[in-house]
């Protein structure tokens, strides 16, 4: 199908690079917004490799996602110096408001929650990016902001 198709052709495109497994992958959510399962099996054969090996480097690395995001991704930093300055209550707190946990959609489909370890906010932590823009100091009134975006 289509979908194969365009897979076949990214990895028959960057195969022969050195380490070709990471831009191949990062090519295939480029295209997809995702890494589709189907993908596995065709980076593995080209590569050589087991789907499990395969798929053991998607979940490796944070920033492949195995299913579509939604229309908004909420990214929360969970490094130290947000650590510091509470950033893991706030994020219970938005999970408990969405009802998902970390790299989940809601099921409207608005919003992914997705950690991310430092965004380079630390003096003004703690950090989140919605969407690529950065919020700092957040705190439970800018989070209810935020959220009052995503779900619109
Ligand atoms: Fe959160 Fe640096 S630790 S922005």
């Amino acid at each position: 199908d289509d979908q194969s198709a365009r897979i076949a052709a990214i990895v028959a495109e960057l195969r022969h690079l050195e380490g070709p497994m990471l831009p191949i992958l990062h090519r295939v959510q480029q295209e997809f917004g995702f890494v589709p399962e189907a993908a596995k099996q065709v980076i593995a054969n080209a590569l050589n490799l087991s789907r499990a090996e395969v798929h053991g480097v998607i979940t490796f690395y944070h920033d492949f996602r195995a299913d579509p995001a939604g229309r908004h991704v909420l990214k929360l930093c969970r490094a130290e110096a947000c650590q510091s300055m509470g950033c893991e209550s706030l994020a219970d707190k938005i999970k408990a408001k969405l009802g998902i946990d970390w790299h989940e959609t809601t099921p409207d489909g608005a919003v992914t929650l997705e950690p991310v370890f430092c965004l380079g906010l630390c003096a003004q932590a703690p950090a989140a990016m919605l969407d690529g823009e950065l919020h700092a100091r957040l705190d439970e009134h800018c989070l209810s902001d935020i959220l009052a975006e995503v779900r619109t």
